[in-house]
């Protein structure tokens, strides 16, 4: 199966670069297993299941994906209607083609692009935009991400939910193995997460959403904001 992907981005600074560079096709093939079923839940203590849950009571029938990876929720979700409009957005033209291919029964629509940047792709507004383990990839500190929430926003409906769980690097300590690994991510820029906090988060949703919630479950932040 070809997949067309829109592109819409041309310039990428390093640190975002850095944070899509290890989306390789081998570290996608065995993803879902590795960390999602292994180190989210045993190393992050954030169980599986909550986020699924947390993924079906925010999804809706016009939703866009940023940060798709393997497309693992966007497969096992529940959608509230049968033929969901579905649309996907990454920097990385391998987890694009992967999720694209994945759901490929919803016919999603895949987008090439930088959520640090503005995005100029040709989009739809969006009852729901999910960005499930994101943030935590993005350079700079929590309120620098502010920027990715900013760009995404025109593109919700009123009414509409943006949502997403982050692994955060303060406030969290959930032991040892949490800090081991957060620690290697980092210094390998997979993660940049060593100053983020729920404290910064609440900030940035308070300040672009007219209802916003905030809970840790293990080391995520899950989180949600309403137009
Ligand atoms: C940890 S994966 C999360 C995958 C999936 N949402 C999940 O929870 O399994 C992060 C994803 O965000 C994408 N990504 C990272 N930085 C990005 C950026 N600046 N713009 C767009 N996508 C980005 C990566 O390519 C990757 O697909």
């Amino acid at each position: 199966m070809s997949v067309q992907i829109n592109e819409s981005t041309k310039t990428v600074s390093e640190g975002a670069a850095a944070g899509v560079a290890v989306y390789s096709n081998f570290l996608l093939s065995i993803y879902d297993l590795e960390v999602l079923m292994f180190e989210l839940q045993y190393i992050f203590k954030c169980p599986l299941h909550k986020v699924m849950e947390f993924f079906n009571e925010n999804v809706s029938g016009i939703h866009l994906d940023v940060g798709v990876g393997t497309g693992y929720f966007l497969d096992k979700c529940n959608f509230p209607v049968e033929n969901p409009t579905i649309h996907l957005m990454d920097l990385n033209s391998n987890t694009l083609r992967k999720t694209s291919k994945r759901i490929k029964r919803y016919e999603p629509v895949p987008h090439q692009c930088n959520v640090l940047e503005p995005i100029q792709a040709d989009l739809p507004l969006f009852d729901s935009i999910s960005a499930i383990n994101f943030l935590h990839c993005l350079p700079g500190i929590m309120l620098d991400k502010e920027m990715a929430i900013k760009n995404l926003k025109p593109f919700l409906r009123e009414g509409g939910v943006l949502f997403g769980i982050t692994v955060l690097g303060q406030g969290v300590d959930v032991g040892i193995l949490y800090r081991i690994a957060n620690s290697i991510y980092n210094k390998k820029s997979i993660f940049s997460n060593l100053n983020d906090n729920i404290s910064d988060l609440e900030v940035i949703l308070k300040n672009n959403f007219k209802e916003y919630s905030v809970q840790t479950v293990g080391s995520a932040a899950f989180f949600s904001g309403h137009n």
